[in-house]
């Protein structure tokens, strides 16, 4: 399976603080908020990227995370020229996707939790075996702002609006998306909506009008974090910085991912701990590799 970061948009929502930098190479506490995203497909066992963003911030991405040797990955990047809509990521990516499935992940989406990989491994399974979509419920307070899952009384999935006024349930569907190769054709074939836009959620309503919709509810456990104000930034940067220090394990640390998953081996590690020795980063990428053997 390829994956897509899709890592573009206007910002303007961030402005001023986004007026010169890309909303997606903020900082979340210790690291570029792509690297949340980025790590969320390498979890899922995904090697080949293509990151997605605007004609004036691809090239801060490819300075950031090169041709991903350095991960044991392949990354590669596009351009989108407008933000014309989430869609446009497959229209953008087919040729990248061939004939493969596609995971995408929107670059400013942060999740972390007990049962992240497990979620994202047999998400990414059973679209390889059985084809389809899978896509998340997550339970969210307001779920005006999202695409919203809508259930009959059986708990079927019988819709999905995208912000909804009044919305019929209160699971929102994060920016985490498993397709099968169909995706190319569905999304080609998606037209703009009233705002303008190619909707994920129209991608999203076509694999469920032929039965091939799967959507997974996350639990309680999951933490799935808002970066769409100032305040969710202050607030995510301060949950990675409370769970790092308090559990010792880094969130989307991908050298260490990298090591963990079999993409480097421990001596790669070692050298990349090396190369950042000044930081508490490199540091603990070293100690890593110290434990996995490495001198
Ligand atoms: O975050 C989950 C939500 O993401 C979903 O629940 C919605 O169904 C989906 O439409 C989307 O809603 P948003 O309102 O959050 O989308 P937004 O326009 O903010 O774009 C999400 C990210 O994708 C943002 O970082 C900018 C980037 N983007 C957006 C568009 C429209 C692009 O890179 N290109 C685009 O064309």
């Amino acid at each position: 399976m390829k994956g897509i970061v899709l890592a573009g948009g206007s910002g303007t929502r961030l402005y001023p603080i986004t007026k010169a930098v890309s909303k997606q190479l903020l900082p979340i506490y210790d690291k570029p908020l792509v690297y949340y995203p980025l790590s969320v497909l390498m979890l899922a066992g995904i090697r080949e990227v293509l990151i997605i963003s605007t004609p004036q911030d691809i090239g801060g991405f490819e300075k950031l995370l090169g041709d991903g040797s350095d991960l044991g990955m392949e990354l590669s990047y596009a351009v989108q020229e407008h933000p014309d809509g989430l869609a446009e990521a497959f229209v953008i990516g087919r040729d990248f996707i061939g004939d493969d499935n596609v995971a995408l992940v929107l670059g400013d989406n942060m999740f972390h939790g007990q049962d992240l990989t497990a979620t994202l491994v047999s998400a990414r399974r059973k679209v390889e075996q059985k084809g389809g979509a899978v896509v998340f419920g997550y339970p969210v307070a307001d779920a005006r702002a999202f695409g919203v899952v809508e259930f009959d009384e059986a708990g079927h999935v019988i819709g999905i609006e995208e912000k909804p006024e009044a919305p019929k349930s209160n699971f929102a569907v994060p920016g985490l998306y498993f397709y099968d190769n169909r995706v190319c054709d569905i999304a080609a074939a998606v037209e703009p909506s009233a705002r303008g836009e190619k909707e994920i959620t129209a991608v999203n309503s076509a694999y469920l009008e032929t039965g091939d919709l799967r959507v997974e509810l996350m639990g309680r456990g999951m933490a799935w974090l808002d970066t769409g104000t100032p305040e969710g930034l202050l607030k995510a940067a301060e949950y990675v910085e409370a769970v790092q220090s308090r559990q010792g394990f880094y969130i989307a640390c991908l050298e260490e991912i990298a090591y963990r998953r079999g993409f480097i081996d421990v001596a790669h590690l070692m050298a990349l701990g090396e190369g950042l020795k000044k930081t508490a980063y490199g540091r603990y990428l070293m100690s890593i590799a110290r434990e996995g053997g490495a001198q």
